[in-house]
């Protein structure tokens, strides 16, 4: 019996038409998403280069979904201020990235923003063990991050078990994956223990995006019963 919240879908704009982004949040949400997920990459922590603070600042001019902000940048220290000045509710920084990952997440709650911390996934668990109570969301990567629709890496289901074991005593903490969540790995996830599934292409590379998110919350829905 899960002690832990039921499970959240984080849409991706990473694959939604970046000529009306507006309007994908707005599919999103009247479908009845109440997050959305902004994979933010500067072209050197990974190869490819997507949003900055100001897109944030321009979105959330029009609507109220909570602004999941997952920064795939070196020196994210340097960015957090602007990006919860954009309106972030939440901001992740990879350990990867963080040599003093104390002090960063402790930046990011002093801007009054909900902290995160990712692991790659070849980083293990132990990176997050001294800063485990400080955390509003862990997220463990489901695929190398930098692009959308790539394959789910299997093995990252028992690191999805092992984290949610660890956090047996702190059910507060999210737990997120991103990457390679579709109609079929969606309910594995939320079985190995995830609360919060970031999907990209699955729900804007869909040909309806509202339809394809409702899709995706009936599986996830339908496994954290089973487990429940
Ligand atoms: C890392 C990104 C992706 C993306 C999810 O590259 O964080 O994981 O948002 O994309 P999909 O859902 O298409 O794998
Ligand atoms: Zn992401």
């Amino acid at each position: 019996m899960p002690n832990y919240e039921s499970p959240i879908i984080a849409p991706s704009l990473l694959s939604a038409d970046f000529s009306c982004l507006s309007k994908s949040a707005r599919q999103v949400g009247d479908a009845g998403a109440k997050w959305l997920h902004f994979d933010v990459m500067d072209g050197h922590f990974v190869p490819n280069l997507t949003f900055g603070p100001l897109a944030v600042e321009a979105l959330r001019k029009h609507t109220s979904l909570f602004f999941d902000v997952h920064l795939m940048v070196s020196r994210p220290e340097s960015l957090i201020e602007a990006f919860a000045g954009a309106g972030a509710d939440l901001i992740t920084v990879h350990v990867e990235a963080c040599p003093h990952l104390h002090k960063v997440i402790h930046q990011i709650k002093a801007c009054g923003v909900k902290a995160g911390a990712a692991l790659n996934p070849g980083s293990p668990l132990v990176l997050v063990e001294e800063v485990l109570e400080d955390l509003d969301l862990l997220l463990i990567m489901t695929v190398n991050p930098g692009f959308p629709a790539q394959e789910f890496i299997l093995s990252a289901e028992e690191k999805i078990r092992r984290a949610r074991d660890r956090l047996s005593r702190h059910p507060e903490i999210l737990l997120e994956v991103d990457g390679g969540i579709h109609t079929d790995t969606a309910a594995r996830v939320v079985c190995a223990g995830a609360n919060v599934l970031v999907a990209g292409s699955a729900v804007f590379g869909a040909r309806d995006p509202g339809r394809a998110y409702v899709e995706l919350g009936q599986i996830t829905s339908a496994a954290f019963d089973k487990i429940r």
